[in-house]
């Protein structure tokens, strides 16, 4: 089997970049991560792709003058390292453009909340403002708008009386580090494809009862 060349792009604590470090590990896993790049110095992501042996680099958006050179260098980076799939986890930064298309269908990302509701930040607060019942957090392909683009893959998870932003997303990152591996997984083995802007492919689709919420 050979395994896809992943680049995954962090600013900050890595906790879903350990995730897809931990599924690496896994013989049959279908991606390898090549290279770690955060636009931040110092963050806790750096250290743990250096705790796994992986080569991990900043590129400080700060010393760039516009968000176009930025991108440049960024890609640049990537295509020297061999790198073939792109995910953002926890990457806080708009790409341009021309970026985007430059890494169209081969780019993936993470976002908390089951899109295309509660784009953009402070996502757990608004949704517990709208007195939302379930929430949850998607893998999708990105595209130029912001958390958008096809959905390959969902996780639903309640919201539970007395939750806080801090309590309900820590609730969705224990479902965002199981996703984020399983997207992956069918990205990199080409399960699953974009056709017509949908993800398609999935094989044993089981029909699953509903979840309702209050219970019934
Ligand atoms: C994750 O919850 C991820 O979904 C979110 O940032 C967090 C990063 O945590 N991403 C976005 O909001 C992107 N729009 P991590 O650095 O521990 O993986």
């Amino acid at each position: 089997m050979t395994r896809k060349r992943v680049g995954v792009l962090i600013s900050g604590r890595g906790s879903n970049l350990q995730a897809l470090i931990e599924a690496q590990e896994s013989p049959d896993y279908p991606a390898k991560i090549v290279l770690v790049l955060s636009n931040v110095p110092g963050v806790q992501g750096l250290a743990r792709a250096e705790a796994a042996g992986i080569p991990a680099l900043v590129v400080d958006h700060k010393r760039f003058a516009s968000r176009s050179d930025f991108d440049a260098v960024l890609d640049q980076t990537l295509k020297q390292a061999g790198v073939e799939l792109l995910c953002n986890a926890g990457f806080m930064r708009l790409h341009t453009e021309a970026f985007v298309r430059g890494w169209w269908n081969r780019h993936l990302n993470i976002h908390p909340s089951l899109l295309p509701a509660f784009k953009g930040l402070h996502t757990h607060a608004r949704v517990l403002d709208e007195g939302v019942k379930i929430t949850g957090c998607t893998v999708h392909f990105v595209r130029p708008e912001m958390d958008s683009g096809p959905i390959v893959a969902q996780a639903a998870v309640p919201v539970l009386a007395g939750d806080t932003p801090e309590s309900l997303a820590a609730r969705v990152l224990e479902a965002e580090h199981r996703l984020y591996p399983h997207a992956l997984r069918l990205v990199a083995s080409g399960t699953v494809h974009v056709d017509g802007e949908r993800v398609v492919g999935m094989t044993q689709m089981r029909e699953e009862p509903p979840i309702f919420s209050p219970p019934i």
